[in-house]
């Protein structure tokens, strides 16, 4: 996966390699797609502020956790937590955490296929000018008629998963690492560009107020519970997915600097987009909270009245599908780097296996949209809702407490001083309350208020 070598495992050649893919795991969907449209249905300046408390003090302090634990063990995260248990000299059963992140890797990977499927269908549609000059309702229209086919979905999530494992498959090369060296920035620019367009959009006070505005009678413990999901999601935090990139980084590389650079980068994409979106939302009369729907929307909408929009509207589709490649390949890094280690199995062979089997789990997720949009699997939710909820909004924060009450509370503190370089006492004292009591604590408190009684409301 990476270039070098360690012992055979290859290693990241220099800092901003790992940077790029890390950030390319955590730059996807996530923010694209998902941060505006669960901004939208939360009310959303005091969510947007929520979740940037959230990725400050809970998920830039785990994500250094992650990193800091895969480097220090150097192999696959259910190998790597049995490792450091043992230098520990505590129960391997810390080894749970690495087991959880496989299974919520492989959640995740089922519907996020199935999202990515439907950019790879807007980039056609988008290169067919099938938006051009198109109304709000049109641009609606045209996302329910595609998601009432199940055929259609299927179709675009199958190739979506095939492009997916076959570049996990022939393991991650350079070739991927120049690719996201252009595709990034160029993501960037494009957003850039739709910034400039949704500033000249009518809507763009409302939009901006909508964002920025924060109006905390809409916050409730549900509120934080999504907001805190989100950052775990966006940050590609919680399974396993970091700590594997973290194993292949160099020894001398500075892990917080690194984490934090990768954190904004994340955040400006996420926020980027919904300054972008919203006010189209506002200009068109469209509805802020609508749901999976709105970048699908919105954004064909606005390059539908922008000069030369079919073609940069395409490009824009194609970037949005290759970011959610990179992600869905760190997806499935913790799963398949555990069965290569385990059972010295061919990587081909388990991508292969993984991704059939995570396409016909996202059937579940495809059929949701259509043909069970109303069979609800626990309260109201479809089995795509279920999947999200149960994967982002507990798998991944439960994970990343463990994560951190392992590395901070668990782990020998004088090999961690050397992997962050902590030298003052000061670092110390902080790294502890950040890490070990305020990241934890934070996810503890929120689970208590939201979860628990989720459950005891179905019992
Ligand atoms: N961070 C990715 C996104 O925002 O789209 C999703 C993701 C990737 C989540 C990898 C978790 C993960 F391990």
């Amino acid at each position: 996966m990476a270039s070098g070598s360690d012992s055979g495992r290859g290693m990241w050649s220099n800092r901003w390699v790992f940077v790029l893919a890390a950030a390319g795991s955590a730059v996807g969907l996530g923010n694209i797609w998902k941060f505006p449209y669960i901004a939208g249905e939360n009310g959303g300046g005091a969510f947007v502020l929520i979740y940037l408390v959230c990725v400050g003090i809970v998920g830039i302090p785990i994500m250094i956790c992650e990193v800091m634990l895969g480097r220090t063990a150097r192999s696959s995260p259910i190998h790597a937590m049995r490792k450091l248990a043992d230098k520990a000299g505590v129960s391997r059963h810390w080894a749970f955490i690495g087991w959880m992140g496989v299974v919520a890797g492989f959640l995740i990977l089922s519907y996020y296929a199935v999202i990515a499927g439907w950019a790879l269908n807007y980039v056609l549609l988008t290169a067919q000018g099938t938006f051009t000059a198109i109304s709000a309702e049109g641009a609606a229209l045209a996302y329910n008629d595609f998601l009432a086919s199940p055929i259609q979905l299927m179709f675009w999530h199958a190739l979506f998963m095939v492009l997916t494992i076959w570049i996990v498959g022939r393991g991650v090369s350079r070739g991927l690492e120049s690719a996201i060296r252009w595709f990034m920035p160029l993501l960037f620019v494009l957003l850039v560009v739709l910034l400039g367009y949704s500033f000249t959009s009518a809507g763009f006070e409302q939009g901006l107020a909508f964002m920025f505005d924060t109006r905390f009678e809409a916050v409730s413990g549900e509120t934080w519970l999504v907001a805190l999901g989100q950052a775990f999601f966006t940050l590609s935090l919680g399974m396993g997915a970091m700590m594997a990139y973290g194993s292949y980084l160099p020894e001398n590389i500075s892990i917080g600097k690194t984490v934090v650079i990768i954190a904004l980068l994340d955040t400006f994409v996420a926020v980027a987009a919904g300054v972008v979106i919203f006010p189209i939302v506002f200009a068109n009369g469209l509805e802020a909270g609508q749901g999976p729907g709105l970048m699908f929307i919105t954004i064909p909408l606005a390059f539908g009245h922008l000069p030369m929009g079919a073609l940069f509207g395409t490009i824009f589709f194609m970037l949005v599908s290759f970011a959610a490649i990179t992600s869905a390949i760190s997806l499935t890094e913790p799963a398949l780097s555990y069965l290569v280690e385990e059972y010295n199995a061919k990587r081909k062979r388990v991508a292969i296996s993984l991704g059939v089997m995570c396409w016909i789990l996202g059937l579940g997720t495809v059929f949701s949209f259509n043909i069970w949009s109303t069979g609800y699997i626990v309260g109201q939710m479809t089995v795509f809702d279920f999947v999200d909820y149960l994967s982002q909004n507990i798998m991944l924060p439960l994970g990343g407490m463990l994560i951190a009450v392992f590395a901070v509370w668990v782990l020998p503190q004088t090999a961690v001083g050397e992997q962050l370089g902590i030298k003052s006492g000061f670092l110390s004292v902080l790294w502890k309350l950040l890490g070990g009591v305020v990241a934890p604590v934070c996810v503890l408190v929120i689970f208590v208020y939201t979860v628990l009684p989720l459950f005891s409301n179905l019992a």
